[in-house]
């Protein structure tokens, strides 16, 4: 236990779904910890549930889309704890729609938030990561950044991008000892990722509908996903940098339909 201890860590989308339990993983390991998100009320609810010192979470709200906002946020960061060691870019938005359906708002919704948004969130990271002599970046991907989703075109793309968005920076600040790794789940219950598609009560038939493309029997939880960035953020992943690591129960291998 303590593996984080006296880290710095940045989680966006924090108050929900795979966000809250990375943070919770990380406080929990020793971290101070730094959430962010749209809905001020959801990030002062999460906050209790991710670690009662109170001294080791801070919350703001912030929108990634707007950079005004995430300099604003990365200097407050700074500030209450004193640098940053580990930004974790989860916050992100999912869209189904076929390519000719959406629009040019869709691109530009999915492509403000889901690559943007890391991208602003690394800009303003790695100078302080710089000063601490090095970080660990951890980018919320997805399978749908290697594989095409009929219907979910824009949304593949905007991940397939942040793949190289990140590898190009685990290249660029290797020398600085700040390594950037993607973590590329399959499907993970209980976050609100298909709430604006489904409706809360398509949901769970969504869910029922992907489960079994999952070899290992079952789909993830966050706290999956937690075990998977925490590897990633700490000194145990020290030689590892530029991955897309497939968190998914298999699915990514092939198709789970027999062929003879
Ligand atoms: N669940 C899955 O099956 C799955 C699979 C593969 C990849 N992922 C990826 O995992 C990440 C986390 O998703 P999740 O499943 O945990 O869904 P979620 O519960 O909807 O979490 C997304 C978080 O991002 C925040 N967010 C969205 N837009 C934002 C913006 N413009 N500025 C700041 N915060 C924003 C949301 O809070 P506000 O609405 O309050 O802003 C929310 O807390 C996403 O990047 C997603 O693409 C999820």
């Amino acid at each position: 236990m303590g593996v984080l201890k006296g880290k710095v860590a940045l989680v966006t989308g924090g108050g929900t779904g795979i966000g809250k339990a990375i943070a919770q993983r990380f406080y929990a390991e020793g971290a101070s910890v730094a959430i962010c998100g749209r809905r001020a009320e959801v990030l002062a609810a999460a906050v209790p549930e991710i670690g009662d010192d109170l001294s080791r979470v801070m919350h703001d709200s912030v929108d990634v889309t707007s950079a005004e906002q995430v300099v604003a946020f990365l200097a407050a960061v700074v500030d209450c704890f004193g640098g940053l060691d580990i930004l974790v870019n989860n916050a992100g938005i999912m869209r189904f729609g076929a390519l000719t359906e959406g629009g040019e708002q869709l691109w530009r919704d999915l492509l403000e938030t889901n690559l943007l948004g890391p991208y602003r969130l690394m800009c303003e990271a790695v100078p302080h990561m710089r000063r601490r002599g090095g970080g660990s970046i951890v980018n919320l991907s997805s399978l749908a950044g290697s594989k095409s989703l009929p219907r979910a075109g824009v949304y593949c793309t905007s991940k397939a991008a942040l793949n190289m968005m990140s590898q190009v920076a685990a290249l660029e600040w290797a020398a600085d000892n700040i390594r950037v790794n993607l973590i590329a789940p399959g499907l993970v219950e209980d976050t609100e990722l298909a709430d604006p598609i489904f409706g809360p009560d398509g949901v769970p038939d969504f869910y029922a509908r992907l489960r079994d493309l999952h070899p290992l029997g079952r789909s993830g939880s966050p706290p999956d996903v937690a075990e998977a960035a925490l590897f990633l953020a700490s000194e145990q992943s020290s030689w590892i940098t530029g991955v897309v690591l497939p968190l998914d129960g298999g699915r990514h291998l092939a198709t789970n339909r027999p062929v003879l």
